[in-house]
């Protein structure tokens, strides 16, 4: 299955300039979207980790699935004002914008080997601040996993640089 013809590329969208990878086409395909979880679930079982970390909002999608496939707990990392307990956050900037994210503190221990989930990796400041937050509660981070990576933007060179494991199912 080639993943790659699932996803729509919309350009100038949020912003002149932008080519917007749109997965909306690969979850409305039953087959497509099984693949893409499947896949997923494959690498990860048998690798002792404990909690999925899905970045809001489009990495809540496969993160979700994957963790009720291996039987492991999710945690959720969440745009401000959200969560409704004590969080640890994190500003950062994005291809488009800035924005923050934050994580309930007692959802994740010094204890827990984690998987960070996201659909799309671009300049890296969003997967870099949830590495900050997961490490800020001294957990083990087993891997990031994206369903894209934007290859001429420098978040995996930063995710390399930061030495943390990283894996894609396309790149763009
Ligand atoms: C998108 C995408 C990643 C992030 C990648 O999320 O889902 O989380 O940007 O960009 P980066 O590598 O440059 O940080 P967005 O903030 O648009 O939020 P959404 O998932 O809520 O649409
Ligand atoms: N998040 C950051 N850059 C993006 C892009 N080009 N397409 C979709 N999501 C994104």
């Amino acid at each position: 299955m080639q993943l790659t013809d699932h996803i729509r590329a919309i350009p100038d969208y949020p912003k002149p300039g932008i080519v917007f990878r749109d997965i909306t086409p690969l979850l409305a395909d039953g087959a497509a979207f099984k693949h893409t979880v499947d896949t997923l679930v494959a690498r990860y079982r048998d690798q002792g980790i404990t909690k999925i970390v899905g970045i809001e909002a489009r990495g809540f999608i496969f993160a979700t699935a994957l963790a009720y496939a291996l039987g492991v707990g999710f945690v959720p990392l969440r745009k401000p004002g959200k969560l409704p307990r004590q969080v640890v956050s994190q500003r950062y900037a994005l291809e488009y914008g800035e924005d923050e994210l934050q994580l309930h503190a007692d959802d994740i221990t010094a204890t827990d080997k984690v998987l960070i989930i996201d659909d799309l990796l671009a300049t890296g400041g969003t997967v870099l601040a949830a590495v900050a937050l997961v490490q800020a509660l001294g957990a083990e981070i087993v891997e990031c996993s994206f369903v894209i990576t934007l290859h001429d933007l420098p978040g995996a060179e930063r995710l390399n640089q930061a030495q943390i494991p990283y894996y894609t199912l396309c790149e763009f």
